[in-house]
């Protein structure tokens, strides 16, 4: 299975944020990865639906859109609606968690868990085929260019083991700290979509640069 990169507009240039999406598409990244953060989940506010639609308008790539706020049931539609292709909801955050992975299938836009540094895999289990893709936090959330945390290549190896044993294709995706230096430990311990902010939008020599930089350090 090739590598899958996700660049996060969270690190992109607002200012020229049509030019940063072009950019990403032109240089073979796979996804376009929305950080959507309430203040309250998370120390950071960040975007809502009208940035996914502005997205929608200029990229072909996939939206992968990581809802980091609290009752993100309230707003799945909404998201559904601008145009997002998958919507990740935290562990964390969702009393029924079962549930809102299913209304987003029903919504027809595939369903990601998410799971915070220290929140365990053992729900996996009961979830499994719930959801199509793991997005494991190897950061707290709430902002960019944080460092990757260490542990979480173990959390990585055992959430790969896990889908395997229960038969699961579910994605394993890694987000935080996912650089030159990371990227290949992550990819030997199961991740295979790969959520860059600061190593692609911030590479010294740009984005085509930073995404091809992290494929050639697999
Ligand atoms: C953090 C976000 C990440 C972040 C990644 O809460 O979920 O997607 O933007 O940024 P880097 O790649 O700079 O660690
Ligand atoms: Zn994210």
């Amino acid at each position: 299975m090739s590598i899958l990169i996700s660049p996060s507009i969270l690190s992109a240039n607002f200012k020229y944020l049509e030019r940063d999406l072009l950019e990403c598409e032109q240089a073979g990244a796979d996804y376009i990865h929305v950080d959507v953060m309430d203040g309250s989940f998370v120390p950071n506010i960040t975007f809502g639906p009208v940035i996914v639609k502005a997205c929608k308008q200029v990229t072909k790539l996939p939206l992968d859109v990581h809802l980091m706020i609290r009752e993100p049931e309230k707003h799945l539609e909404a998201f559904a609606d601008a145009g997002a292709n998958i919507i990740t909801v935290h562990y964390e955050t969702c009393p029924h968690i079962h549930r809102t992975l299913q209304t987003i299938r029903e919504l027809e836009v595939t369903p990601g868990i998410s799971l915070n540094p220290g929140t365990g895999i053992e729900p996996l289990k009961y979830l499994v085929g719930a959801f199509d893709l793991v997005l494991l936090m190897t950061v707290n959330p709430g902002f960019g260019g944080q460092t990757f945390i260490p542990q979480m290549l173990e959390k990585i190896h055992h959430t790969h083991e896990l889908l395997q044993d229960a038969g699961s294709n579910a994605i394993i995706q890694v987000d935080g700290g996912v650089e030159e230096k990371t990227i290949k430990s992550m990819y030997e311990a199961g991740a295979r979509n790969f959520v860059a902010g600061t190593a692609v939008f911030r590479h010294p020599e740009g984005i085509r640069q930073g995404i091809a930089a992290l494929r050639a350090a697999i």
